[in-house]
C-alpha cells in the first residue's frame, strides 16, 4: 500500500480544521531519512506555528489530536523542536506487504481518470545517422510511455522525424554532384551521411571565408575597448562597476578571438586538403544552392521528390534497427513532411485572427513578454519548423484527443516550446497540458559536448556497441559458469541496460559526463548492479526449488521481526509512489533512485536475514516472499525504464 499517500491524505483531513491552505503543509510529511525517526516524519508543525506565532511543540500536539492514523501507526510522537514522526504499525506493514506479494501490479493502482498522452520523443532528423544526442530523448520518452502506460494512461508514441527541412536540401545537393554511385548502392545511408557532412563542410568554408576579414578588423577596437575599461578600472579602483565593465570587456574579447580561432580551423580544414579545395572552388555558391534544392522540394520539383521518396525510406529503415535495439516501437512516426499540406492553412488562421503580422517580410507571432519573434513563413515563402509545429499540435488534439503532449526534446529548444506552447493556447488550445520534458547535454571527459578524437559527433550504433563489448569482459569475468551463448545474451542487456540506465538516472536537467567505468559498475547506482540483485534472487529461489506460483498462493503471512526484514518491507511498499512520482513531473530518475535503494535494502536484509535455512517453516515461507516480491519489484521497474533483466548472469 501507498502509505505516504495514505498519511498525506490523512493528514490533510487534520490540517483542515487548523488552515485554510492545507496543501502547502501535506508535502511536507515525507519518509523519514533515518530509522529513529520513524518511518515518516511531518516538519509542518513548525511553519504553521511561526505563522500563529505559537511553541511549536504545541501546534504538533494539537495536529496530533485531530489526526485520525490509529489504524496504520503507533500513536505519533513529537521530537525536536516539533517534528512529527510516525512508525507503521508492524502488523500493518506486514499485512499490506503480503497483500503486494500477491498483487499481479505490485501495488500500483491505476489512475482513476486516465489522460490520452501523446509522446513526442526520439525525432532525429533523418539522413543524418542518429548520434549519442539523440539518446537521451530516445531513452527517457521510452521510459515515460511506458510508465504512464503502466499508470493505465492511454498513450501514443510519435517520432516526429525531421525529414523535410534544410539537410534534405543539402542532400539532393551532395548528390546530384558529388555521389559515390558503388558506394551508394552498396550501403546507401552512409553514403548519404557523406554527403550531408560534405555539403555542410563547404557551405561552412564559404560562410566562414566571407566572415573572417570583418571579424579581424574587429580585433582592434576591441582592444581598444579592454584597454580603457582597464584604465578606467585602475584609476578608481574601488569602483565595482569599473572593474565589472572592464571583465566583460576581456570576456569579449577572448570570445571574440576563440570564434575567430574556431572559424580559421574549419577554413584550415579545408584549404590543408587539396582535394576539398578544389571542391570548394567549383561550388562557390553550395549554400545558396542547396538552400533553392529544398525550396524546390518542398514547391514539388518532380526530381526533388523522386530523390526524396528514395532516401527517405532507406533513412527509415536505419533508425528502425536502432529502435529495434532498445525495444522501441512507435505508434506513429508522423514525420515533418506529413503536415506540409497543413502549412498554408495555419498561417492563413494565425493572419485571420490577426495574431501574426509581417515583420521584415517574415510572417511572425509576436507573443508577450518575449522579444524573439515566431517565424511561421520566411520571407522567401518557406514555412518553418514552428508552423509545422502548429500544424502538429493542431492534429494531435483536434483529431488524436490529446490531454497532454510531451516533447522529449533537447533544453537548447526551450525558446521554441515557450513560444509555440504560448501561440497554441492563443489559437485556443488551452484545455491541453503541453510540456517540453527538455533535458542537458551529454559531455566528454573535458567537459565538452562528447565527440570523437577527430570532432565528429559519437554514433549512437558505435556507442551500443562498445558498451556491449565492454559488458561481456564484465561478463566472461562474473559469469564464467554460463555458456558463450548465454553471455552473449547477458552482455546484451548489460550493455545495453547500462547506457539506458545511466542516462536515466541523472535529473534530467543537467549536463551529464559520459563515463564507461561507473556505468557498468556491479556496485553502486547502476543497472548491472540491479540485474545482479535481481538473478541473485532467482538463484535463491532456483537453489531452492520453489515453486513461485505456489508460494504466492498459498496465502503466508509476512513477519517482520528484524529491522531488516522491516526495512525491505516498507520499501517494496513504496513502489507504487515511485512511479506516480515519475509521472508528477516526467522524472524517469526518480525510479533509478528507489530502484537503487530497494537493491539496497535487499542487500542487507540478504546479509543479516538467512532464507533457505530459515526456520520454522513460516519464517521461511515469509522471507521467500519478500525475495520474491523483491524480484518482481526490480523487474517491473527495470522494464517500466526500458531494461532487461536475465534469471542467471
Ligand atoms: N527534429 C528535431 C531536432 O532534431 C526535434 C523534433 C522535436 N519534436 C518537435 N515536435 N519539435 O532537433
Amino acid at each position: 500500500m501507498d502509505f505516504l499517500s495514505e498519511l498525506r491524505s490523512r493528514l490533510r483531513s487534520a490540517l483542515t480544521l487548523m488552515t485554510d491552505t492545507p496543501d502547502a503543509y501535506v508535502e511536507m510529511l515525507k519518509p523519514s531519512q533515518e530509522v529513529k525517526f520513524g518511518d515518516f516524519q511531518a516538519n509542518c508543525a513548525m511553519s504553521l506555528a511561526k505563522l500563529a506565532r505559537r511553541p511549536p511543540r504545541d501546534v504538533a500536539a494539537e495536529l496530533i489530536s485531530k489526526l485520525d492514523v490509529a489504524d496504520i501507526c503507533d500513536p505519533p510522537e513529537i521530537a525536536g523542536p516539533g517534528f512529527i514522526n510516525f512508525r507503521l504499525k508492524t502488523e500493518r506493514l506486514a499485512d499490506e506487504t503480503a497483500r503486494l506479494t500477491r498483487d499481479e501490479r505490485l501495488g500500483v493502482a491505476l489512475v482513476a481518470t486516465p489522460r490520452q498522452y501523446i509522446v513526442d520523443f526520439s525525432s532525429p532528423n533523418v539522413a543524418k545517422p542518429m548520434h549519442v544526442g539523440h539518446l537521451r530523448s530516445t531513452v527517457i520518452g521510452n521510459a515515460l510511455c511506458r510508465v504512464l502506460r503502466f499508470l493505465g494512461h492511454h498513450v501514443l508514441s510519435d517520432n516526429h522525424v525531421g525529414d523535410w527541412g534544410t539537410q534534405f536540401g543539402m542532400i539532393i545537393y551532395g548528390y546530384k554532384h558529388f555521389r559515390d554511385d558503388a558506394a551508394y548502392r552498396n550501403n546507401a545511408v552512409p553514403e548519404l551521411a557523406r554527403l550531408y557532412r560534405l555539403v555542410n563542410q563547404l557551405t561552412d568554408y564559404h560562410t566562414v571565408v566571407a566572415e573572417l576579414p570583418p571579424l579581424r578588423a574587429q580585433i582592434a577596437a576591441k582592444e581598444a575597448a579592454v584597454a580603457s575599461a582597464r584604465q578606467a578600472a585602475d584609476f578608481k579602483p574601488t569602483d565595482k562597476d569599473a572593474a565589472r565593465a572592464a571583465k566583460r570587456a576581456e570576456q569579449e574579447l577572448s570570445e571574440h578571438i576563440a570564434g575567430i580561432e574556431s572559424a580559421q580551423t574549419k577554413c584550415d580544414l579545408v584549404e590543408s586538403n587539396p582535394g576539398l579545395k578544389s571542391l570548394a572552388d567549383a561550388h562557390p555558391r553550395i549554400g545558396e544552392l542547396s538552400r533553392r534544392e529544398t525550396a524546390l522540394l518542398h514547391a514539388g520539383n518532380i526530381e526533388n521528390k523522386r530523390l526524396w521518396d528514395e532516401f527517405v525510406p532507406k533513412c527509415m529503415q536505419a533508425l528502425e534497427s536502432m529502435y529495434q535495439r532498445f525495444g522501441i516501437v512507435f505508434d506513429m512516426s508522423l514525420g515533418e513532411s506529413w503536415y506540409n499540406p497543413m502549412l498554408p492553412g495555419i498561417v492563413e488562421e494565425l493572419k485571420q485572427k490577426e495574431m501574426a503580422r509581417i515583420s521584415d517580410g517574415a510572417t511572425c507571432v509576436f507573443v508577450e513578454g518575449n522579444p524573439a519573434p515566431f517565424i511561421v513563413q520566411k520571407a522567401d515563402g518557406a514555412f518553418t519548423y514552428a508552423t509545422t509545429d502548429l500544424a502538429t499540435i493542431r492534429h494531435r488534439v483536434e483529431t488524436l484527443h490529446a490531454d497532454a503532449c510531451l516533447y522529449v526534446v533537447d533544453s537548447r529548444q526551450s525558446e521554441h516550446f515557450q513560444l509555440l506552447f504560448a501561440t497554441a493556447k492563443n489559437l485556443g488550445y488551452s484545455q491541453t497540458e503541453f510540456r517540453h520534458v527538455s533535458f542537458g547535454t551529454v559531455l566528454g571527459e573535458d567537459r565538452r559536448p562528447i565527440k570523437t578524437r577527430s570532432g565528429d559527433s559519437i554514433g549512437l550504433e558505435s556507442l551500443l556497441d562498445e558498451a556491449i563489448q565492454n559488458a561481456r569482459k564484465i561478463v566472461d569475468e562474473n559469469s564464467s559458469h554460463l555458456s558463450d551463448a548465454d553471455r552473449s545474451n547477458v552482455s546484451v542487456l548489460v550493455g545495453m541496460g547500462a547506457i539506458i540506465y545511466v542516462d536515466l538516472h541523472h535529473n534530467r536537467d543537467s549536463d551529464y559526463v559520459f563515463s564507461w567505468d561507473k556505468m557498468l559498475a556491479t556496485s553502486g547506482d547502476t543497472a548491472t548492479y540491479n540485474q545482479y540483485a535481481y538473478a541473485r534472487v532467482c538463484g535463491i529461489l532456483r537453489k531452492g526449488g520453489i515453486d513461485v506460483a505456489e508460494l504466492r498462493r498459498a496465502g503466508h503471512a509476512i513477519q517482520l521481526a528484524t529491522p531488516a526484514e522491516r526495512a525491505l518491507a516498507l520499501q517494496l511498499n513504496r513502489f507504487s509512489n515511485a512511479v506516480s512520482d515519475v509521472a508528477i513531473d516526467y522524472r524517469p530518475n526518480l525510479l533509478t533512485q528507489y530502484l537503487f535503494e530497494t537493491a539496497n535494502c535487499f542487500a542487507s536484509f540478504f546479509n543479516d536475514c538467512p532464507v533457505l535455512s530459515a526456520e520454522p517453516p513460516e519464517l521461511r515461507a515469509s522471507r521467500l516472499l519478500l525475495c520474491d516480491a523483491t524480484a518482481r519489484i526490480l523487474k517491473c521497474g527495470l522494464d517500466l525504464l526500458g531494461i532487461g533483466v536475465v534469471q542467471q548472469m
